[in-house]
């Protein structure tokens, strides 16, 4: 059973110890971050924002940021053997290195969170140039995945001291995607628990939603879930685990290209997902697709949406009620070579869960393509 849980387990009037404005960006490790901004670019709609390397006095990796509304990602390439970043991504694949958050006070934030027995990455320190500073700290969380926590309030440059604004004259389109609706971990057997422990105590999160294995599960596979939320409900991380089945779980098959923990899925968050799915695709952003019999007796189960039924089943589009509303989403394939991390479009309509009644469905589509890569 799935359970909706209280949204903050703090008292009234328990001041939160991390306050957090949201996602600040995604830091991705890759192994060519040239390509990489560029693909997302071109098929997401991101711009060039800015970039990090040699040039700007880096000397070890070259990084790309870009941005589409209030989304920022950060690309970044070791430029020599034996580097982190290259273990990183030799170990992993291309993936998620840094869920960065953006706080009024980073040197708190660490403080707050290593006196709670969360791993120090980064202490505290600060970056300058000529529009001013930027604090940075971080902590682990799981596999090799860090939290960096980003004080910007004294800066108003492109991106970050390090980096130098990018102009282009190749700049295609939105695609309208807006802000970080969510970000999956997954973690190994038994370990989503200790993880939601440690999002509870380390991070002053919540669990408010859960959903065991029998929420979640097809004939042949299964994985347990629990959604995190911070307290304003900004930053919101679910943290899966694999679960037995007859077969081999999504999540396990994750663990072992990946090789170990680390983000599943990042939710983007549009105003306008008819459009915005209908430019991604045209763009190459290859979707997992439902079988038509889902849309069949959608009316019925989701009732009445401003959306025709018709475009939706075109581009295979799910859709899934709550108690406050409904939402819309749709899941990429994975978007590297391995079958690790892949992208949610989600708009929400009210609903602030996560479509749990799309579960089934989108595990068996999972499951087709786990067949055909000879994993499940
Ligand atoms: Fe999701």
């Amino acid at each position: 059973m799935s359970t909706l849980l209280a949204a903050n387990s703090r008292q009234p009037g328990e001041a939160d110890f991390l306050p957090l404005q949201g996602t600040d960006y995604v830091e991705f490790y890759v192994g060519n971050a040239k390509q990489a901004a560029h693909y997302y670019k071109s098929a997401f709609g991101f711009q060039s924002l800015a970039y990090a390397g040699p040039e700007t006095g880096i000397k070890d990796r070259v990084s790309y940021a870009v941005r589409q509304n209030k989304l920022t990602f950060v690309f970044t390439t070791a430029l020599r053997t034996g580097h982190p970043i290259a273990d990183h991504v030799y170990l992993h694949g291309d993936g998620v290195k840094v869920l960065a958050l953006r706080v009024d006070d980073a040197k708190s934030a660490w403080k707050e969170t290593t006196m709670r027995g969360g791993k120090s990455y980064m202490e505290p320190a600060c970056f300058t140039d000529r529009y001013g500073e930027v604090v940075l700290s971080g902590i682990y969380t799981y596999g090799e995945t860090v939290h960096l926590f980003v004080e910007r309030n004294n800066y108003s440059g492109p991106f970050m001291p390090g980096y130098r604004e990018t102009k282009t004259a190749y700049n295609p389109p939105s695609t309208g995607l807006q802000y970080v609706d969510h970000a999956v971990g997954n973690v190994g057997w038994n370990q989503m628990d200790p993880w939601v422990n440690f999002y509870e105590e380390v991070m002053g999160f919540s669990n408010i939603l859960s959903f065991d294995d029998n929420d979640i599960s097809t004939e042949y596979s299964a994985l347990m879930s629990k959604v995190m939320s911070n307290g304003n409900g900004y930053v919101k991380f679910p943290i899966n685990e694999p679960a037995e089945g007859k077969k081999k779980s999504q999540v396990e098959e994750y663990l072992e290209f990946y090789n170990g923990e680390g983000v599943q899925h990042i939710a983007l968050a549009t105003n306008d997902i008819l459009q915005t799915v209908t430019q991604l695709r045209d763009r190459g952003v290859e979707f997992l697709q439902v079988p038509s019999s889902y849309y069949q007796d959608l009316r019925s189960r989701i009732g009445t949406i401003d959306e025709d039924i018709r475009p939706l089943a075109d581009l295979g589009i799910l859709v899934d009620r709550d108690e406050e509303g409904y939402l819309l989403q749709i899941f990429s394939k994975p978007v590297e070579d391995r079958p690790t991390l892949f992208f949610e479009i989600i708009q929400r309509k009210g609903a602030k869960s996560f479509g749990k009644g799309n579960f089934k469905a989108l595990f068996e589509a999972i499951e087709r393509e786990q067949s055909a890569r000879g994993n499940l």
